[in-house]
């Protein structure tokens, strides 16, 4: 396997030729806020926009989930014009989410809170008129239960279901704020064609699709 020498806010790394500058940098220590990258996928949607990095002889920030390591690359993930982009994005995104984390079954593990402290920013931003989408919460699989509320359309229980796993439970439908994960017809995911594998459960990166067993671990925990 051939390798690239490449520096990443100061650091001196090695990467895999040809492999995503993300990747990279997770793969040294080295956080980048990312929401809808999966290693094994190989066309990345660069759907959530929170990946900005600059690099060296680049006008513009580039995403790094799309963006191939080279040989003396030089990487900056805190640069100005990358960090205003990822906020703004960031802060853009939280506007349409709900947020009450001690009520919810991923508290402490959420991608979000993640993001949030790694740029310094809080969950419930005020730069942005808050809009919600108060849509029905489905708890028809015997094993998980789906939030639309808490979905950040990252695509990645999709894009699981449909090519690495080959079911198809899940799709997109609609457009624009109406956009949202569902089943084919919409039906109730406990009568579509989930097999309650539960991938999607595990790359969910918020709280949209979570383990009923943890829902009761949170309601115990709150007595
Ligand atoms: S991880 Fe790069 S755009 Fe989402």
């Amino acid at each position: 396997m051939k390798t690239v020498l490449l520096t990443i806010d100061g650091k001196k790394v090695t990467a895999r030729e040809g492999e995503k500058i993300l990747w990279a940098a997770l793969d040294n220590g080295i956080y980048i806020p990312n929401l809808c990258a999966l290693r094994d996928k190989e066309e990345p949607a660069a759907a959530c926009r929170l990946c900005f990095v600059e690099v060296e002889g680049c006008s513009q920030p580039v995403t790094a989930c799309t963006e191939t390591v080279d040989e003396d690359m030089v990487i900056n993930t805190k640069g100005p014009k990358a960090l205003r982009l990822v906020r703004t994005g960031f802060e853009l995104l939280m506007s349409s989410l709900p947020v009450d984390c001690a009520h919810c079954a991923k508290n402490t593990l959420c991608e979000l809170q993640k993001i949030a402290h790694h740029l310094g920013v809080k969950l419930k931003t005020k730069r942005f008129k808050k809009l919600l989408r108060e849509l029905p919460i489905d708890s028809s699989s015997p094993v998980f239960i789906y939030d639309p509320n808490k979905c950040v359309l990252c695509g990645r229980c999709v894009w699981i279901c449909r090519e690495r796993l080959g079911i198809g439970a899940l799709g997109f439908a609609h457009r624009g704020f109406e956009r949202v994960v569902t089943t084919f017809g919409d039906e109730p995911i406990g009568e579509s064609k989930c097999r309650d594998c539960s991938e999607c459960v595990v790359a969910c990166p918020t709280g949209a699709l979570t383990f009923k067993a943890s829902q009761g671990i949170v309601k115990g925990n709150l007595g």
